[in-house]
């Protein structure tokens, strides 16, 4: 069962992936800044000042040369400026202490700022292709609807995003195909199992389709 959602999914975002620019890269800097700012940001957003950031600061190096100031006016429109200050303050360290490399190391990538699990978990998956899940707002989501766990705590969804990962051939894609699930057909307000490519293996698809058929029956 798992493997046939795994192949659905990894299919479907095949035929359906949005063409992002961090997409399009494994250079850790650059995914690491799309990362962080999308951690509050939509995408829209983000787009043109991902773009920009990499005018005005081409390197890690670069960036942890420019004052705090500098770094803040480049974050305005983002909102959340904690991470500019974090993003700096980073660079800083990966100048200082990882010799101006970005670390590959996934206890080393947590140890910067503005990086939690699920935010290293992204970063290393992408640029070096390990197995470590992202469990963002929209991941949370689908693995509680796959499962029917809505109460899950995050100590369980950690446990059935590792595992999924485990299961599935290909980390880097499963993580980017799953925040595209969870950012379309399995959205907060108004979810669209039918055109979900994982339905068949969801618990909460199955109860929507049997209320609906219930519906139409009395109907
Ligand atoms: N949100 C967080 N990371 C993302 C990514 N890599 N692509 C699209 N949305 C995201």
């Amino acid at each position: 069962m798992s493997s046939d959602r795994c192949r659905a999914l990894l299919g479907w975002y095949g035929d359906n992936a949005r063409q992002l620019p961090w997409r399009e890269t494994t250079l850790p800097y650059h995914i690491w800044v799309s990362e962080v700012m999308l951690q509050q940001t939509q995408v829209k957003t983000v787009l043109p000042r991902y773009l920009e950031w990499f005018e005005l600061f081409p390197t890690v190096e670069a960036l942890a040369s420019v004052s705090t100031d500098d770094v803040l006016k480049a974050w305005e429109g983002l909102g959340y400026y904690r991470r500019a200050r974090f993003i700096h303050k980073a660079a800083q360290m990966i100048t200082s202490d990882f010799a101006g490399r970005f670390p590959n190391d996934f206890d080393d990538i947590m140890k910067l700022p503005g990086i939690g699990r699920s935010t290293a978990g992204a970063i290393s998956s992408f640029c070096f292709g390990t197995a470590t899940p992202v469990l963002d707002g929209n991941v949370k989501r689908v693995l509680k609807r796959w499962h029917a766990k809505p109460e899950a705590n995050d100590k369980t969804l950690w446990l059935l995003a590792q595992k999924a990962i485990n299961d599935s051939a290909d980390p880097a894609t499963w993580n980017q195909a799953m925040m595209e699930l969870g950012a379309s057909a399995c959205s907060a307000k108004s979810p669209k199992c039918g055109e979900c490519p994982t339905h068949e293996n969801c618990l909460s698809a199955f109860r929507v389709e049997v209320s609906k058929e219930i519906r139409k029956k009395v109907e």
